[in-house]
C-alpha cells in the first residue's frame, strides 16, 4: 500500500502566545518510500509540526490527512489507535520507562494492540535482536549507554510495524559515532510503504534525506540545496 500524509492549511499557536503562528497554514504531502529532514533554529517549530503529525498535539486551523482520510482531533481515543498502530516516535532521550526494562519497553506498544502476550514478547525479542542488543533484555534503562537507549527506543517504535517513523533530534544527546550507528538503522528502515521523518540540528544527517525542509518564519521551505 502507498501511504500518504499531507498536511493542509495547517496552523498552530499556542494558548500563552496567541499573535504568534507557530506554524503558519502549510501545505505539504509526505509520500511513502520517502526520508524526510527538518532543519530550522531552535523555536522555529520542528518539535511542533511532529507533534502535530504524531498526532499528541492538535492544530489551531488546518487538517492531517492520513492516506486521504482527514484526523478528526476531537477523537483522541481513535486518534490514539491511529499512532499505536500507524506512527513510531523517537525523541532525543527519556524515551522510555524508567521502571521497566529494555524487553518490558519494547513490548509495551505491542500489547497495547495485541491480546497474545506470548507473540508480543516473541516479537520484542526479536526487534531487539535486530537491533544487536539481545544481551542487554534485562537492563533497566539507566544500565544501558546513551546510544543503546535510543537503540531500545527505535525497538519500540518499529514494534507494531509503523508506516510513519518520527524522530524528534534522536541523536540530539549522543556523540557523532553513535550518532551515525542510529542514522545507519534509521535509514535501513526506509521501504516502499513508509514515511520517515526526523528532525535535526546535523547538516552531515540532515544532507543524507532524500527531501530536506527548512523550517523558516512559521514555514516549511523545501530545499535541494545542501545544508550548511
Ligand atoms: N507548549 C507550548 N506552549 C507555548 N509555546 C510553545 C509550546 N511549545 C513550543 N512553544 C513555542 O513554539 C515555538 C516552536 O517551538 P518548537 O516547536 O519546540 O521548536 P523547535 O523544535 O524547532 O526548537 C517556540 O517559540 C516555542 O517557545
Ligand atoms: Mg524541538
Amino acid at each position: 500500500m502507498n501511504n500518504s500524509l499531507k498536511l493542509n492549511n495547517l496552523s498552530k499557536k499556542y494558548e500563552k502566545n496567541k499573535s504568534f503562528k507557530v506554524l503558519n497554514n502549510l501545505n505539504f504531502e509526505f509520500k511513502s518510500g520517502k526520508i524526510y529532514s527538518i532543519v530550522g533554529p531552535s523555536g522555529s517549530g520542528k518539535s511542533t509540526l511532529l507533534n502535530l503529525i504524531s498526532l499528541i498535539d492538535v492544530p489551531t486551523s488546518g487538517s492531517i490527512e492520513f492516506n486521504n482520510k482527514k484526523i478528526d482531533n476531537k477523537s483522541s481515543i481513535e486518534n490514539d489507535n491511529i499512532r499505536s498502530k500507524n506512527i513510531g516516535i523517537i525523541y532525543q532521550d527519556k524515551n522510555l520507562l524508567t521502571d521497566f526494562t529494555a524487553l518490558e519497553n519494547v513490548v509495551l506498544p505491542n500489547l497495547l494492540i495485541s491480546n497474545n502476550k506470548s507473540r508480543s514478547i516473541s516479537l520484542a525479542k526479536n526487534m531487539i535482536k535486530k537491533l544487536g542488543l539481545y544481551q542487554r533484555l534485562n537492563h533497566y534503562p539507566s544500565e544501558l549507554s546513551g546510544g543503546e537507549n535510543q537503540r531500545i527506543a527505535i525497538a519500540r517504535a518499529l514494534i507494531n510495524e509503523p508506516n510513519i517513523i518520527l524522530a524528534d533530534e534522536p541523536t540530539g544527546s549522543l556523540d557523532f559515532d553513535n550518532a551515525k550507528q542510529i542514522f545507519k538503522i534509521l535509514f535501513n528502515l526506509n521501504n516502499k510503504n513508509r514515511i520517515i521523518i526526523f528532525a535535526t540540528h546535523n547538516r552531515y544527517f540532515a544532507n543524507m534525506a532524500d527531501c530536506k525542509i527548512k523550517m523558516i518564519g512559521g514555514k516549511m521551505k523545501i530545499t535541494n540545496e545542501r545544508i550548511k
